[in-house]
């Protein structure tokens, strides 16, 4: 009897009402709440708008979406398993499977745009350009890698700096139509992968600083040292990135101050003093602009619901993340606006 007792491990089924860590409750309920399929976004009300646009801006769109489809995929599959892998509650897991899906209807979403705006021969061009670019093959493989490695707070450095800075190179074209009124279907596809990769770069960037509070100042100091080396060799290829991208179209300068911004952003994610001069009010505002008629929140932590706010670069303190000790489940005292 004992014999075949021991042929069984113990598991544990999930319980909801008893969480361990509110803030994986709270996130459930925002990403479940702001949910959302490419399918229901008319792309091709775009069209007339597409056709109005020369050669070089339909390359610059092929392109950066080429390179969003590769983050995405790299998120759905490695970024996602390997955060999975590190999980410390049964809930973090459950949060992390609803990212991961969504990651994989973000990467869906640049083919459904392609499918509409693009001929079987672009759409070939856009995936073979993804898989020879050296800068885009260089950062996917450098986050991969580090996916990869056993460190599970650099696996979580690498996923944020990939979420909240590596993406806006590629965001920065469909934000600047939008904030022309242009192709504002396929920017409100942008704008929800936004509203989402907030949540998620937040989320992770949390989970990064409960572990760091419990390494020593020794090992807290060596990955800091750590991350900012990442970050300058990631911001190194992106500017060589971005060169290719956008000096034909000379926006070149303007990208660069809208990557270091949200670089700042990755690291005010992770609790890390900022490392660039630029803030929101250096952005292009027309980006801005692009990113303020949204639909969508990109505040984490402010309210759910139809009015955009900016997100503010500041760190995170310990009362954000007191949702749920007063109401159980998090955002209710603040979901209204
Ligand atoms: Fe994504
Ligand atoms: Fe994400």
């Amino acid at each position: 009897m004992s014999e075949e007792k021991n042929q069984f491990t113990h598991y544990d089924a999930i319980n909801w009402n008893k969480v361990i860590d509110p803030i994986d409750k709270a996130t459930w309920e925002k990403l479940t709440e702001q949910f959302w399929l490419d399918t229901r976004i008319p792309i091709s009300n775009d069209l007339k708008d597409w056709r109005s646009l020369g050669k070089k801006e339909h390359r610059l769109y092929d392109h950066v979406f080429g390179g969003l489809t590769m983050l995405d995929t790299l998120q759905s599959q490695d970024g996602m398993a390997s955060l999975l892998e590190a999980a410390v509650t049964p809930h973090e897991r459950a949060v992390l499977n609803n990212i991961k899906f969504m990651e994989s209807v973000h990467a869906k979403s640049y083919s459904s745009i392609f499918e509409t705006l693009d001929t079987p021969v672009e759409i070939d061009e856009i995936f073979d350009w993804a898989s020879q670019n050296k800068r885009l093959q260089y950062k996917a493989n450098k986050i991969n890698s580090i996916y990869h490695d056993p460190n599970p707070l650099k696996r979580k450095i690498a996923s944020v700096f990939l979420e909240t800075f590596l993406f806006y190179s590629g965001f920065y074209t469909p934000l600047y139509f939008a904030g022309h009124n242009k192709m504002v279907n396929v920017a409100e596809i942008i704008k929800l992968i936004i509203r989402d990769e907030s949540v998620h770069g937040t989320y992770i960037g949390y989970k990064f600083q409960v572990a760091y509070k419990k390494l020593t100042e020794k090992e807290q100091q060596d990955l800091t040292a750590w991350a900012y080396d990442l970050l300058y060799d990631l911001y190194a290829n992106e500017e060589a990135y971005t060169h290719e991208l956008y000096d034909d179209i000379d926006w070149f300068d303007d990208v660069m101050v809208f990557l270091r911004y949200n670089g700042n952003k990755a690291l005010m994610n992770l609790g890390l003093e900022p490392m660039f001069a630029d803030g929101a009010e250096d952005v292009n505002p027309v980006v801005m602009n692009g990113i303020s008629t949204s639909t969508a929140n990109h505040d984490f932590f402010s309210q759910v619901g139809n009015g955009y706010r900016l997100g503010e670069v500041e760190n995170l303190t310990d009362s954000d993340y007191e949702v749920g000790k007063s109401t159980q489940s998090g955002f209710d005292s603040e979901d209204q606006d």
